[in-house]
Parts: C-alpha cells; structure tokens; sequence
C-alpha cells in the first residue's frame, strides 16, 4: 500500500489553519509535524492530529522525515524559511506573495529548481470552475478583439474582519494590492498573457509611513497591445468588490465576487453565466494535486515561475507608484 504523503506546515494562523483543514481531510496526508514561533499556538494545533509541535522550523526539518513542507508564515519571512526548506530537500507548498522583492522570489525559483523539488504557490482561483468558464467566455469567439481590461477591488475594511494581525495593514508586507492582488494578477497573466509595462498611483494615509495604502489605481499595458485598468478602494461603506471585466468588440466577458462569471453579447447587460463543472473546495482540490506530484505522477499546480511573473508585477506597481511614471515589467 502506498504511504501517505508526509506534511509539516509551517505557521499556524489564518490561513495555515484553513490549509491544515483540507490536508486532514485527505486520507493520502498524514500532517505530521506543525511549527509557529508560537509555541503554544503549535502545541494546541498539534495536539488533536498527533503530530509533533515545534516552535523552530529548522528543528523541524532536522527532526522529521517529511515529503512536502508548506509555508505559511508572513510574507517577510517566506524567503529564508522557504530556502530552508528547499535546502533539507523537502517538496514545498509556499503562500503567495511567493517573497516580499522580485530579487527573493527569483532566488526561491532558481533554489528549487536546483534541488529538484516540487514547488507550487497557493492560489485558490487555480483551476477554479468558474474561473475556468470565465477563461473560456474571454476568448476570441464570444469577445471579438479585446478592448480593454477593468480590475476592481473594494474593501470596506481593511484588514478584513477575518484576517487581523501585525501586519497585514503595514506598507512594507500587507494592503491589498500585495495581499489580494496576487489572485487576480495570476489570472490575468494566465488568461490573457504577459504584461509589458505598468503605470500605478497608490495614495497613503497621511503621518503613519507604515501603514499600507488606502487606495491604488494604474494601468497595465499587455504584451500585445491592450490595457487594463486597476482601481483599488478600501475603508468604504459599500460591500466587498472583486470584480474583473473585459470588453472585447463583439462582447464582455467578467468575473464578480471573484469567480462568477457574467458574460454579454455586444451591448446587452451583463449576465451571470453557469459554472461549467461542479466546485470542488480550493484546498481540497490543491492537497490532491500536491499528492499527485509529490508520488511522481503529473497534476496541475502554480509553480513558483508564476510566483515570480506576479512579483515582477507587484515590483513594476511599486516602482511606478514610486516614480510617477509607466515603468517596464522586468523579464522573469
Ligand atoms: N492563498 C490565500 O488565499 C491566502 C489567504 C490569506 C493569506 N495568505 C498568505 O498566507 C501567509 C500567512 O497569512 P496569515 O493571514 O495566515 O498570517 P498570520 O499572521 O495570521 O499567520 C502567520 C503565522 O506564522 C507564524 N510565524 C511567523 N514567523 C514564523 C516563523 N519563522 N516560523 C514559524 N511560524 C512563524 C506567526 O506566529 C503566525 O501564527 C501570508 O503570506 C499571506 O499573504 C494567503
């Protein structure tokens, strides 16, 4: 009988305790070693899966044999916690943004090819139904020519209700366009292909240089010609706002609440269209790929070359905010 895949997961907060869910949940997993700085958080997460707590990741590693090691620790600290993981040879799982600079997250790519591991980034809209029908909806048969892209994002809190800690609201590692907007940059990419230059304008609030921004607009000019605008609002009385359009010559083509897709033939009203397949669960259907790859047999996952295209995004953002003008995407 094939053994099940042998998991530690490092950093036990919001999202690591989601991700946890969905590899207890598989009867291929065995968790069997978690680690946060919080030693208690580490015992108490351990206790009900026996599986080994510890509070130093590099112990962890010495001290367990593991398969596959996710990351789930905060954007700062992926870096030198996942080059640790890559080093004890150790398949890895590691959260988005893949690094905090473009430089670190080239250098996590490069080390895990080196190594030969499996590397993938968690991206729930991977392979998402609806994201999926939205993909089909945006070729050329249903949009003609594509016009124009539109990205909106609205946040009537932020840090949202279900993701408090120290730094999400900070400059230097949170704010929505680096938390949340590695999900919608990813589709983008993958739909419709590279971007070649970017334009930002991204407004703070006045007297506190760490908190994160409150607002961000800019342009993103794709490879081939076209554009597509971002606007990115928070701390506003509205609803949650996640929405990508685009607007081709013989019709639309969007995505609303992340991944519903809504579609219109030439001039007539947007129209929620149905999801080709049934939904599975994000994580569930990551942890099944992970296994696959992990025993050697092909399955789909975002590897850490599409954490690095989203950086370089997310570093032209930056360096166009900084300079007030277009600046080109460096090559990946
Ligand atoms: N893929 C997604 O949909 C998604 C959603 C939310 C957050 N995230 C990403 O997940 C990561 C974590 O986010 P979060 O909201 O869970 O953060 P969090 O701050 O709630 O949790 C991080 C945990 O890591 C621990 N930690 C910090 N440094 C550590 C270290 N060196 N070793 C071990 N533990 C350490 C902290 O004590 C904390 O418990 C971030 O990169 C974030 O961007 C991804």
């Amino acid at each position: 009988m094939t053994r099940p895949v042998r998991v530690g997961v490092i950093g036990l907060g919001a999202i690591g305790q989601s991700l946890l869910k969905a590899l207890t949940a598989d009867p291929d997993v065995q968790v069997a070693a978690v680690c946060d700085v919080q030693g208690a958080l580490a015992e108490a997460t351990a206790q009900p899966l026996a599986a080994s707590a510890w509070s130093d990741h590099r112990r962890m590693l010495a001290g367990v044999d593991l398969d596959l090691v996710y990351v789930a620790v905060p954007p700062r600290y992926h870096h030198a916690v996942a080059l640790d993981v890559i080093a004890a040879g150790r398949h890895i799982l590691c959260e988005k943004p893949l690094a905090l600079t473009l430089n670190e997250a080239q250098d996590l790519h490069r080390a895990a090819q080196a190594a030969g591991v499996v590397h993938a980034l968690n991206l729930p809209l991977h392979r998402d139904p609806g994201i999926e029908t939205f993909r089909r909806l945006a070729q050329e048969e249903h949009l003609g020519t594509l016009r124009r892209g539109e990205l909106t994002l609205v946040f009537p809190q932020w840090p949202r209700a279900w993701q408090h800690n120290p730094w999400i609201g900070g400059r230097e590692q949170g704010g929505p366009i680096r938390e949340v907007g590695p999900h919608l940059l990813h589709v983008i990419l993958a739909t419709l292909g590279p971007v070649g230059r970017v334009w930002a304008h991204t407004e703070y609030p006045a007297g506190d240089p760490a908190a994160c921004e409150t607002a961000a607009f800019g342009t993103l000019e794709l490879a081939g010609g076209p554009l597509v605008t971002v606007s990115c609002l928070t701390n506003l009385p509205r609803p949650e706002q996640v929405s990508f359009t685009l607007y081709g010559s013989a019709g639309t083509a969007g995505l609303v609440n992340w991944a519903q897709p809504v579609a219109a033939a030439g001039e007539a009203p947007l129209e929620p269209v149905s999801v080709d397949a049934p939904r599975v669960p994000a994580g569930t259907r990551l942890v099944q790929a992970l296994v696959r790859r992990v025993r050697g047999e092909p399955a789909d996952l975002v590897d850490f070359s599409m954490g690095v295209r989203i950086q370089a995004l997310l570093d032209a953002w930056e360096r166009s905010s900084d300079a007030g003008t277009w600046v080109d995407v460096t090559p990946t």
